[in-house]
C-alpha cells in the first residue's frame, strides 16, 4: 500500500475516476456522515421548496411577481448579475458551489416554515439541469409554464431584437427559424435559442427521468395570462399551501398594458416592465405554418404525455397549433 502527497493523490484519484470531474452537489444534511462535517454556523434550511423552471417567454416572470405577493411565499434575493434569477443548475454559477447557492435564500427561524421558491427561466431545457436539481433538491416540486411553442419562439426574437441583438435586427423571423446549419454561428445560436426550448415533452421526459410525475405541476400559459387568480389558486393547492391566500384583490386586468398587474391602490396598479407584455407585429402565417410542422411531432408527444400524466384537458393553444399543420 502506498500513498503520495494530496495534490498528487488528488490527481491521481481524478485520472483512474474521470467522471468525477464535474461536481454534483448533494445536501450535506442527507448523510449523517456529511453532516458530521458540515459547520456549525450552517444549515440546511437555505434551500428552496419549489423551482419554478420556466421555459423562457412564458409568462415567468409574471409568476414570480405573483407568487412574490403571497405572504407564505418567499423567493431568493436578487443576483447581482441575472437579477431575479440565480441561474445555479445550469452554467458556470453550479461550479461557485452550495455556499454561494444558500446565500440567496434568507435565513431565519420562521424562514423554514415558509415556501421558499427560485425561478430560473433556462432551466427546462438544460441538460444537466435535472440530475443536479435532484441530487440536491430530490423533494422539491417542480412548475412549468408552457404555451404555444411557435408563440414562445416568436416573444423571444422580439425580446432579442428589443435587447438591441445585431443578428435579430438583421434578420427576419422567418430567416432566423429557416437557417440552415451551415449559416454563421451567430444566426444558428438564435434559431436554436427560438426553436429549442420548445420541444416541451422532450425536456419534460428529461425532468421526470428524475422527479415523481406527482413533483410537477404544468400551468397553461394562456390561463397564466387571461386568469392568473384562478391558476395561482390551482398552484397552492398543488403546493398545499393553506389558508390559500386569494389573489381576487391583489390582481386587476390594466386595459392599458393589457395584462393583469399588481394591485396597489383603488386606482392603481403596478405591471411588470416594459420588456413583458410587449406590442409587436404578429407573427407572419408562413413562420407560424413553418412552426406548426416543425413542432407537430414534439406537440404530437406533448399530449400523449399530458394524458399519461392525467390531464383532463389539452391546452387549446396545443390544439391550434394541431390543426391544419398540412
Ligand atoms: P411578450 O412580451 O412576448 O408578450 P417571461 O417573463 O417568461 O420572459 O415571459 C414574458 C411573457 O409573459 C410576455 O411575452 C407576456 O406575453 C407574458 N405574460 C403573461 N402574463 C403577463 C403579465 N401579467 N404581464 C406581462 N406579461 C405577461
Amino acid at each position: 500500500l502506498s500513498s503520495a502527497p494530496p495534490l498528487e493523490l488528488g490527481e491521481r484519484y481524478f485520472q483512474l475516476y474521470p467522471e468525477e470531474l464535474d461536481p454534483v452537489w448533494g445536501n450535506p444534511c442527507d448523510d449523517p456522515r456529511h453532516q458530521k462535517i458540515w459547520s456549525r454556523n450552517k444549515t440546511c434550511d437555505q434551500l428552496p421548496r419549489f423551482l419554478v423552471i420556466g421555459p423562457q417567454k412564458t409568462g415567468t416572470t409574471a409568476l414570480y411577481t405573483f407568487l412574490s405577493i403571497h405572504p407564505a411565499i418567499s423567493s431568493n434575493l436578487p443576483s447581482p448579475d441575472t437579477f431575479e434569477e440565480i441561474q445555479f443548475f445550469n452554467g458556470k454559477n453550479y461550479y461557485k458551489g452550495l455556499d454561494w447557492y444558500m446565500s440567496f435564500f434568507p435565513a431565519g427561524k420562521n424562514e423554514s416554515l415558509r415556501f421558499l421558491f427560485e425561478k430560473s427561466a433556462t432551466y427546462f431545457d438544460g441538460d444537466l439541469v435535472p440530475r443536479r436539481a435532484h441530487a440536491l433538491l430530490p423533494k422539491a416540486e417542480l412548475i412549468t409554464i408552457l404555451l404555444s411553442p411557435a408563440r414562445r419562439a416568436y416573444s423571444w426574437y422580439q425580446h432579442t431584437r428589443v435587447h438591441g441583438d445585431p443578428v435579430a435586427n438583421n434578420y427576419t423571423f422567418h430567416s432566423v427559424i429557416t437557417a440552415s446549419d451551415t449559416a454563421p454561428k451567430p444566426l444558428r445560436d438564435l434559431r436554436n435559442r427560438c426553436l429549442n426550448p420548445g420541444k416541451y415533452a422532450q425536456h419534460l421526459e428529461r425532468w421526470l427521468s428524475y422527479y415523481t410525475p406527482q413533483q410537477l405541476h404544468i400551468i397553461d400559459g394562456e390561463q397564466l395570462r387571461q386568469n392568473p387568480v384562478e391558476t395561482l389558486h390551482e398552484l397552492q393547492r398543488f403546493l398545499k399551501i393553506t389558508p390559500a391566500f386569494n389573489y381576487s384583490s391583489h390582481l386587476r386586468y390594466d386595459p392599458k398594458k393589457g395584462f393583469f398587474c399588481q394591485v396597489t391602490n383603488e386606482d392603481h396598479t403596478k405591471c411588470l416592465g416594459k420588456s413583458k407584455g410587449r406590442q409587436y407585429p404578429p407573427m407572419d402565417d408562413k413562420s407560424y405554418k413553418l412552426l406548426q410542422r416543425y413542432y407537430l411531432s414534439h406537440n404530437t408527444a406533448l399530449v400523449k404525455l399530458l394524458k399519461r400524466l392525467g390531464s383532463r384537458t389539452i391546452p387549446q393553444w396545443l390544439k391550434d397549433d394541431l390543426t391544419d399543420t398540412v
